[in-house]
């Protein structure tokens, strides 16, 4: 089976290098009975790649086991893989067989093995080299047949140098080393597999597609995807049940995706400060493009009325326009009445810039606004964490104002 193959049977999306890269590796190894060491971050699909080895494996019909070494306590692990005997321990009232006798023929993903006590991995090591095994509480030597793949997300050989993890299993699991790489080094799949999550949920719960707008699909190319696939499957899960605006922006996005700290990974970027409420100074700035907005509708419609004044034409102005209009002007109206603006403004310029003559004043204010817009439309997303429902209220404006401004700027 050719890479391209594997994909096809076992769902695998992307089509990046190092994810090819990796395949492949695995399509080697199958069907050998060599171990396997996995590595890589949470989420990034080792689990799905033991799988794969398995059942291209001659091991195929015979069974596969995952255990997660991180999840078993100590005093039951060795146990829990190698069985015991009667009485072997307290509590063990009769004997139990352990997953490497009943996983005889087949396949065993040890997942999390950095985790794994050092006792259980003398056992180990054992049943590797020679295929035997001791049960606890019982000195008869068992033979079995098994083929361990190893799953770790950490640094084994960190472990190995601090004394914890031994260093000739360490060697012995590591014969063939396949490296998942976390998402964030495999863009190129991001989008692919978010467009196959999303039709596999909308699908399953049978509601509308989804579509990302390119400002969205910015967002999921330069996040960091701590979270790796399962995250982002996640993701395409929830905004497949809980969206109702099947067209999904970046400021939608981001409430989805928690920020890492210290680490710049969205083009959207809102600064460090979490919170930070509005000042004087941007409410008024809020008033002003309110106003600025509404001045430049107002023009249009005045222009369009006039074009067709003289034409004879059976004119009237497009209702949505004005319907809108009066929408928009209506809210920053209300909400301008909760603000109380205690202290009068003071003109901040305290440079020779304050002796500009007011006309140049003016050209120079009404250029910053534009970038205090964008300024006041971050901010009021960051306070409301990408809710632009609560933004656009918090702005005095309407959802769909908001939703245009933030395409017209670019944000
Ligand atoms: N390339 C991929 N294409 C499709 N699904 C993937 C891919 N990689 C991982 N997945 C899916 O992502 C989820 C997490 O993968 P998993 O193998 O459990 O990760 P890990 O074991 O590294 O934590 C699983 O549902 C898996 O099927
Ligand atoms: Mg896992």
């Amino acid at each position: 089976m050719n890479v391209q193959e594997i994909k096809q049977r076992f769902g695998i999306i992307g089509n990046s290098p190092l994810l090819n890269r990796a395949i492949d590796i695995a399509n080697q190894v199958s069907p050998t009975d060599i171990s396997v060491l996995i590595t890589g971050e949470s989420g990034s699909g080792k689990e799905a790649f033991s799988h794969i080895i398995h059942q291209l494996s001659p091991r195929k019909h015979g069974p596969f086991i995952a255990v997660n070494c991180g999840a078993i306590p100590e005093g039951t692990i060795d146990s829990e893989l190698f069985g015991h005997e009667k009485g072997a321990y307290t509590g063990a009232v009769g004997e139990r067989k352990g997953y490497f006798e009943t996983v005889n023929g087949g396949t065993i993903f040890l997942d999390e093995i950095g985790e794994m006590p050092l006792g259980t991995q003398a056992r180990l090591l054992r049943v590797l080299e020679s295929g035997q095994f001791i049960r606890v509480g019982s000195s008869k030597v068992e033979k079995t047949n098994v083929r361990v793949i190893a799953a770790t997300n950490v640094d084994v050989y960190e472990a190995v140098k601090a004394g914890k993890f031994r260093e000739d299993l360490y060697y012995r699991l590591n014969t063939v080393p396949l490296r998942i790489p976390p998402l964030r080094d495999r863009k190129e799949d991001v989008y692919l597999l978010f467009r196959k999550f999303s039709a596999d949920f909308t699908d399953k719960y049978r509601t509308p597609a989804l579509h990302l707008d390119e400002g969205a699909q910015q967002v999921l190319m330069n996040y960091s995807w701590p979270g790796n696939v399962r995250q982002l499957k996640n993701l395409a899960e929830q905004l497949a049940v809980l969206e109702r605006d099947r067209t999904i922006t970046a400021a939608t996005l981001l409430t989805y995706m928690p920020q890492e700290a210290g680490r710049s990974n969205l083009p959207m970027r809102l600064d460090n400060q979490q919170r930070e409420d509005f000042s004087e100074r941007d409410i008024l700035y809020k008033v002003l493009f309110d106003m600025k907005r509404d001045m430049v509708e107002l023009k249009k419609l005045v222009a369009e009325i006039i074009e067709h004044a003289g034409t004879g034409d059976n004119y009237t102005p497009n209702t949505q326009t004005l319907n809108q209009l009066y929408h928009d002007i209506e809210l920053p109206a209300k909400q301008e009445a909760q603000f109380t603006i205690q202290q009068p403004v003071v003109n901040t310029h305290s440079n020779s810039d304050a002796l500009i003559t007011p006309h140049a004043e003016e050209v120079e204010e009404s250029l910053s606004l534009v970038e205090k817009e964008s300024d006041l439309i971050r901010k009021a997303l960051k306070k409301h964490k990408g809710k632009r429902k609560l933004a656009a209220h918090e702005l005095g404006i309407s959802e769909r104002t908001l939703y245009r401004k933030i395409k017209e700027l670019n944000l």
